[in-house]
């Protein structure tokens, strides 16, 4: 056979490994031959192409990022996307292609899989987690253990100082690296997406921990994270797939902290840190899994499939399964990070 891979949306530690995976597999188990497609979606679209081989993803498993490079295109929304698509997979003549993507990438591929008859497989990416149909996506594992290693960090500082620091972490709309990460770095209050920010809840229950003797805290608090009362929250531009653009909530909850405790409080925003750098082992293995099984499923041609993990078991399921709504935090583990709260 002859296959196609790309990797689209926001880059991830762990693609890297499945492009190495994907290629081992495919050409030493099937003798067959994959082709690179350049920056996600616009690759196919503008034929940017690169030959990949066993020797060219060799060393691949702990390099962060994506060889192939990423972008947020959307060919929906392009001047004849989807049929451009279709011209270049012929050209190379491509029997299949793999999609290693988040949210959009696979609503996308969902969209060409269905509505243009396209032979695809894809592979769920992004450290936010918040992918459906699957327990868990790879570099969620990577960024929780970043969170939790910044946090380790600031508790030293912050207990120096006696201040309140608050860290923003993103995850967009899902709370999951928030929480993870809060629990993990033992946060002292974790403000997620699914939950509204009541700001005199935070700020009690900071004064009743240093009531209680400690005079520093640690605030955990996601991007996409909105106060309960609408007024608070800050105005958003909007991206190419019409997704609002975060960031900058912390610096907004410090300094609402500040004023209403007293207390000394700064903020420090992950951002990017999360995302980038080698993967896990975890990470690693996961990614490793999932390369391997897209490219049995391809030769299989069970086609419009995803892979995915349940519990431990890897499974395939349909890509349709997995778009239409994101999978959301877990709040019976909140429940757990509140515990810890105050
Ligand atoms: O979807 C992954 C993600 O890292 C989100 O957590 C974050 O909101 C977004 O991408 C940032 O996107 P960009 O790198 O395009 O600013």
């Amino acid at each position: 056979m002859r296959l196609g891979i790309l990797t689209g949306g926001g880059d991830c530690p762990g693609t890297n490994a499945v492009i190495r995976a994907v290629v081992r597999r495919s050409v030493k188990e099937y003798g067959s031959e994959v082709v690179g497609f350049l920056e996600g979606f616009r690759g196919v679209m503008e034929n940017m192409v690169m030959p990949l081989t066993m020797h060219s993803t060799g060393g691949l498993i702990h390099r962060g990022g994506t060889i192939l490079r990423t972008s947020r295109i959307n060919p929906f929304k392009m001047e004849r996307g989807p049929e451009r698509i279709k011209e270049n997979m012929d050209k190379h003549r491509l029997d299949a292609l793999i999609v290693v993507g988040g949210e959009d990438t696979v609503q996308v591929a969902n969209q060409l899989y269905n509505e243009h008859k396209l032979n695809l497989v894809c592979v769920p990416k992004t450290i936010d987690n918040d992918i459906n149909a699957t327990d868990v996506t790879f570099g969620f594992d990577t960024a929780v253990n970043i969170v939790a290693e910044a946090l380790d960090r600031l508790h030293t500082t912050a207990e120096s100082h006696n201040r309140v620091l608050v860290c923003e972490v993103i995850g967009r709309n899902a709370g999951w690296i928030a929480c993870y990460g809060g629990i993990a770095g033992g946060a002292d209050f974790i403000l997620v997406p699914e939950k509204p920010i009541n700001l005199a809840a935070v700020i009690n229950s900071i004064k009743q921990r240093h009531a209680r003797g400690r005079d520093f805290s640690i605030v955990v608090v996601a991007e996409g994270a909105k106060f309960d009362d609408e007024s608070a929250n800050p105005e958003r531009e909007v991206d190419a797939h019409g997704h609002i653009k975060l960031g900058g909530l912390g610096e907004i909850l410090a300094k609402h902290i500040g004023k209403e405790t007293g207390f000394e409080t700064r903020s420090t925003t992950l951002g990017h840190i999360q995302r980038g750098g080698s993967p896990t082992a975890f990470d690693r293995v996961l990614a490793t899994r999932y390369g391997v099984l897209a490219a049995d499923l391809v030769h299989q041609k069970k086609y419009g499939t995803m892979v995915a993990l349940h519990g431990n078991t890897l499974v395939d399921v349909p890509i349709s399964d997995a778009v239409n709504s994101l999978k959301m935090l877990d709040m019976d583990v909140y429940k757990v990070a509140e515990v810890f709260f105050g």
